[in-house]
């Protein structure tokens, strides 16, 4: 392992000292609490020893008053960059320490900030495996096709260069058929190895997949990245983590310091208008990346509705939220199941399912978008997923939306009973 103090040797060399941008909110007087983040609002509240002085925040040419359309006066300053209430909380709900926690704009976000403070910008114009230049790349990412789209967009976005080692699928084990898919961890570390990449991001559950990567590939992917020379960073996004009963990759991070977890309110909390996630990582790369993010990342209103889907209430409403998707889950595979194969149907197999959505393989995709259209159900086609291009991807709706698909497809859709007391990791209690 490289004899620099972590993260270095896993971030670019040129960030090691780099302070990022101090903001008005960053660089407030020492004692006082700035105005976005103080409880009584509009002054701020200076809590040095002595009396209280009545502090005029006039660092960060802001309005002097609020807009009309801003009844509560609550978005008149910038905001808190990391909002303590908010980080607290969600370090809670997904078992972190507070500083192994960065709040991003959704887990989109994360993963832009991990490819720009961990990949050389431009690094993919010095060649590409497959190139002319064949053997002279160096860096960049590592992907499992079929993978979620917006690890390449970013790396391409950044100049990194993107290397993709296929899945490898094979017929599910069980009842039911359908097929799994499984990363190939050998091929994954020869290739970060020969690379020098800088980043292997893999979902679990997967998208397009809807399955997860098993806690000893995770294990053995860390530790085979985590070498004396070029060791990359493993980034596990969990963003559908909350429809599996697997563990989080987070009960790895004590272990293994290049283990980096995205976690998302977008899906089973059902905000994704609001976009908030978080990056969980050890404490002194959350510090890094949290330098490398924009000045004040997240809006106000966003940031309120995050506290309250996150009150004890909300989490009960979103732990009923995933017992019905996972029920309506089943209810949809075992329905789609016994249609697969049969001539005519136009499914040859559904995939096991694990998130909030289930995946066809079908003979003519094409036809099956088709029918559900006529249904008025849109669906999305997976035609530029190498491996996967026969499929379609159908998100999990209520069970009447999920009842127009069955129909659509020919199924006859099953009785919808309500769901059982199921567990799932949404509560604080029930994270690993
Ligand atoms: C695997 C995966 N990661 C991340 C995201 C983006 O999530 P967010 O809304 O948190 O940016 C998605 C969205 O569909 C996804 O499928």
């Amino acid at each position: 392992m490289s004899r620099r103090p972590f993260p270095l040797g896993y971030v670019r060399d040129d960030l090691a000292d780099f302070t990022g941008y101090s903001s008005a909110r960053t660089s407030a007087p020492a004692g006082a609490v700035a105005p976005a983040a103080a409880a009584s609002g509009e002054q701020g509240v200076p809590v040095e020893q002595g009396a209280p002085v009545d502090l005029a925040w006039l660092n960060a040419n802001e309005a002097a008053t609020p807009n009309r359309a801003d009844a509560g006066a609550s978005v008149r300053r910038y905001p808190d960059p990391q909002p303590a209430a908010l980080r607290g909380r969600l370090a809670g709900l997904w078992g972190v320490a507070t500083d192994e926690l960065l709040v991003t704009r959704g887990s989109d976000e994360g993963i832009d900030l991990l490819v720009r403070a961990c990949c050389a910008p431009g690094g993919a114009t010095r060649g590409d495996a497959s190139g002319p230049a064949a053997g002279a790349a160096r860096g960049g990412v590592v992907v499992a096709p079929p993978t979620f789209g917006m690890y390449a967009v970013t790396a391409r976005l950044h100049g990194a260069a993107v290397h993709a080692v296929p899945q490898l699928v094979e017929p599910a084990e069980g009842p039911g058929g359908g097929e799994r898919w499984r990363v190939d961890v050998d091929a994954v570390l020869r290739t970060a190895r020969q690379q020098q990449a800088d980043l292997v991001l893999l979902p679990s559950p997967g998208n397009p997949t809807g399955q997860g990567v098993p806690v000893e590939d995770l294990v053995r992917l860390a530790e085979g990245l985590r070498r004396d020379e070029a060791p990359a960073l493993l980034v596990v996004d969990e963003a559908y983590a909350d429809f599996t009963d697997a563990p989080s990759a987070a009960t790895l991070l004590a272990t293994h310091e290049n283990v980096v977890v995205l976690r998302t309110l977008s899906k089973a909390h059902g905000l994704a208008g609001a976009r908030i996630g978080a990056v969980l990582a050890r404490a002194e790369l959350v510090a890094l990346l949290g330098r490398v993010q924009a000045p004040y990342p997240l809006a106000v209103p966003a940031v309120q509705l995050a506290l309250a889907a996150t009150e004890p209430a909300a989490l009960e409403d979103t732990a009923d939220r995933v017992r019905r998707t996972l029920a309506e889950r089943d209810r949809v595979t075992t329905a789609l199941r016994d249609l697969a194969g049969r001539p005519g149907s136009g499914i040859e197999a559904v995939l096991v399912a694990e998130a909030n959505f289930v995946t066809l393989r079908c003979t003519d995709p094409g036809s099956v978008l088709d029918a559900l259209e006529e249904q008025g159900v849109v669906a999305r086609a997976l035609a530029t997923h190498p491996g996967l291009a026969d499929g379609v991807r159908v998100t999990l709706g209520t069970p009447e939306q999920d009842d127009r698909v069955l129909r659509a497809l020919g199924a006859h859709p099953p009785a919808h009973r309500p769901p059982t007391g199921r567990p799932t990791r949404t509560t604080p209690e029930e994270t690993p």
